[in-house]
């Protein structure tokens, strides 16, 4: 397995594949690897000869109170988890190799980041499109994979891949959970066992909003009070509970058609995503 620090490298690296016509499957990432992240490595080598791993904490993505410096590490291990898998390749830069000291140019989506993580979390998507564009003129991959644990970020990728006319299949690959229903996240080691017993409460309050949605309920506020008063009762601090609709990820009213039921809450100081599609 190779580790490749430099955009150059990297894109050399697949210019060989693809002139050896091998098709190249990419699964980008801020590292602290676990299944969730290993599910989408398998996708990715189902679909294309070779698969790249990119493992890059990515500043600009996190706002100033947010936990850059405290975001779990773990190269060693990262690396032999994805030796294990069969990776053919470890896109590993450092900061000044992505952004030169004076970058100013952005990668900005307009319309599905104005809800959910987008308005909680002011300049965050910035950060992720930009990166994401620029991970994927280094790699030039013919399908990148996302999780649906961040669901949002998916279908801004979609958009962005689609409106900027990048030459890559995005394949959105389903959420992976814990035993007892958390969503797998890099984030889950900050929560001490008391947090991690509490935060139970996501999965399990949008597990019952699919349940009374199976019986017919369609009121977003019913359906979101189903997962808040949960979240609450468990301790955790709200960041919001919205019913949106798939397509333009506007808040609905009701839930007809395809939406998309999302949390993000805070135990402690960890903040959780997570997220179901109904309909
Ligand atoms: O989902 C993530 O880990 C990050 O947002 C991504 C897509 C690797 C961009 O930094």
């Amino acid at each position: 397995m190779m580790i490749l620090r430099t955009t150059a490298e990297m894109r050399r690296q697949s210019r060989a594949w693809h002139r050896a016509d091998e098709t190249v499957g990419f699964v980008p990432t801020m590292g602290y690897l676990h299944a969730g992240h290993m599910s989408l490595v398998r996708e990715a080598a189902e679909r294309c000869d070779r698969v790249v791993v990119s493992i890059f904490v990515n500043p600009t993505q996190f706002g100033p109170n947010e936990d850059l410096a405290a975001y779990p590490r773990d190269f060693a291990r990262d690396e032999a988890l994805c030796r294990e898998a069969g990776v053919d390749a470890v896109f590993y830069p450092a900061v000044g190799e992505m952004y030169a000291a004076d970058h100013s140019t952005w990668v900005v989506e307009e319309s599905l980041t104005r809800t959910l993580c987008g308005a909680s979390r002011p300049g965050h998507f910035r950060g992720v499109t930009t990166v994401v564009a620029k991970l994927f003129h280094a790699v030039e991959p013919e399908v990148a994979v996302f999780g649906r644990k961040d669901a949002q970020q998916a279908l801004v990728i979609e958009r962005m891949a689609r409106d900027l006319d990048f030459a890559v299949e995005i394949v959105v690959a389903p959420l992976v959970r814990e035993p007892d229903g958390l969503a797998m996240s890099s984030r889950n080691k900050y929560l001490d066992a008391d947090q991690r017993q509490r935060a139970l409460a996501i999965s399990r309050g949008l597990a019952l909003a699919v349940r009374k949605y199976e019986r017919g309920e369609r009121d977003a506020a019913a359906l979101c009070a189903t997962v808040a008063d949960g979240i609450r009762a468990a301790g955790g601090e709200i960041d919001y509970v919205e019913l949106v609709s798939r397509a333009d990820l506007c808040p609905a009213a009701r839930a007809e058609g395809p939406v998309l039921l999302a949390v993000a809450a805070r135990f402690g100081a960890t903040r959780l995503i997570d997220n179901v599609f109904l309909g």
